[in-house]
């Protein structure tokens, strides 16, 4: 745990620029969240159909400024009030991971501040700490993202122990890629989220993969290649395509999946606590299920709030206060890392 000035309150700055969210966050103690700007560019993507890594950079570079002084100016902060500057150095896109890493040095340098290069897994992972106030490790966490999905022991808040990923896609890339499929724009998640409720899950039966018996590991890359064939074989005979009904019923298959692997890494690893993050832990369907499952097995469940779900500074500072090392001594010389893993 970070600590700067004896047991006085440690106020973090965080920035995240990870993918297509700039944002810059003011928390203290590493739970209250005095402000966190997101600047979202998902506007610009949208006509590309997924993020567009060099226009992501080049807007991360346009709006890095704003954002910070926006934040600070939200949180009633001056720089000097700051004790650390957090930056998400990986994994992400390696050019806006660069932009956030280089305004965050620049920070460090001029203010004399120590600076905390932080993992932007294990900030969703730590997420729902900003959510619940007496919320503490150890718990099991699920973090499910556009980018990665994993199952991890948080054994304390630095000692965290992978018993689980996806082997290909992430959960939130199937979506994005079904949502496409579907005609859906990005990001296509929330989009399915909607149209799923108005569809019958048990209208097409995909399939559902396990893996190895006892594997708490995912597959994913398999659901999309199964909604195109169904999508192609109902064109083939001349049916229409109900697609509220092929966004539940994809969302029954992976779901299931999902909340199954989850309760049983629970139970294995003797875990009393999940808690469920990343940008698909806002689905709605998700939670309902979860939340049903996870009283039937006696396990307690937490949600980071919805603005912490996605990217977001205000977890980078947050994770950035339980670092026990403070990067400072080669905080000139670090890198991002864009295939970081946990
Ligand atoms: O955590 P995040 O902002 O990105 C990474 O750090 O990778 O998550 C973005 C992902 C996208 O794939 C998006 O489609 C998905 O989260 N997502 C959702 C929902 N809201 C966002 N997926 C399903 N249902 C939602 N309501």
């Amino acid at each position: 745990m970070v600590r700067i000035r004896g047991d006085e309150k440690v106020l973090i700055l965080g920035i995240e620029s990870s993918c297509d969210e700039t944002s810059c966050a003011l928390v203290k103690n590493g739970r209250e969240v005095l402000s966190n700007e997101i600047y979202t560019q998902i506007p610009i993507h949208v006509e590309y159909g997924g993020v567009v890594p060099e226009i992501a950079s080049r807007n991360h570079l346009i709006k890095i400024s704003d954002v910070v002084d926006n934040a600070l100016k939200k949180a009633d902060c001056q720089l000097e009030d700051v004790d650390a500057i957090a930056v998400t150095k990986g994994p992400g896109l390696v050019g806006a991971l660069l932009v956030g890493l280089n305004y965050a040095k620049a920070l460090s340098y001029a203010l004399k501040k120590p600076l905390i290069a932080v993992n932007h897994l294990k900030g969703h992972l730590l997420s729902p700490l900003l959510s619940y106030p007496d919320l503490e490790p150890p718990y099991m966490a699920l973090v499910v993202s556009g980018g990665n999905s994993y199952l991890a022991i948080c054994h304390d808040y630095d000692e965290i122990e992978v018993v689980g990923a996806s082997r290909d896609d992430a959960l939130g890339e199937a979506y994005d890629k079904v949502a496409r499929t579907l005609g859906f724009e990005y990001p296509g998640g929330p989009k399915i989220d909607k149209a799923a409720k108005q569809g019958d899950g048990k209208a097409i039966d995909f399939p559902r993969v396990y893996l190895e018996p006892d594997s708490l590991d995912f597959s994913f890359s398999g659901i999309k290649t199964a909604v195109l064939n169904y999508i192609n074989s109902q064109k083939q005979k001349g049916l229409e395509i109900n697609k509220d009904d092929v966004a539940a019923s994809f969302q029954e298959a992976v779901l299931e999946v999902l909340v199954n692997k989850s309760i049983r890494a629970c139970q294995k690893h003797n875990m009393d606590k999940l808690v469920v993050s990343g940008g698909v832990a806002a689905n709605s369907r998700l939670r309902g299920l979860f939340n049903k499952e996870t009283a039937q097995n006696n396990i307690a469940i937490y949600y980071p709030a919805f603005e912490y779900c996605t990217d977001n500074a205000a977890m980078i500072a947050s994770a950035a206060f339980y670092v026990d090392k403070l990067n400072n001594e080669d905080s000139l010389r670090l890198n991002a890392n864009p295939a970081l893993s946990l």
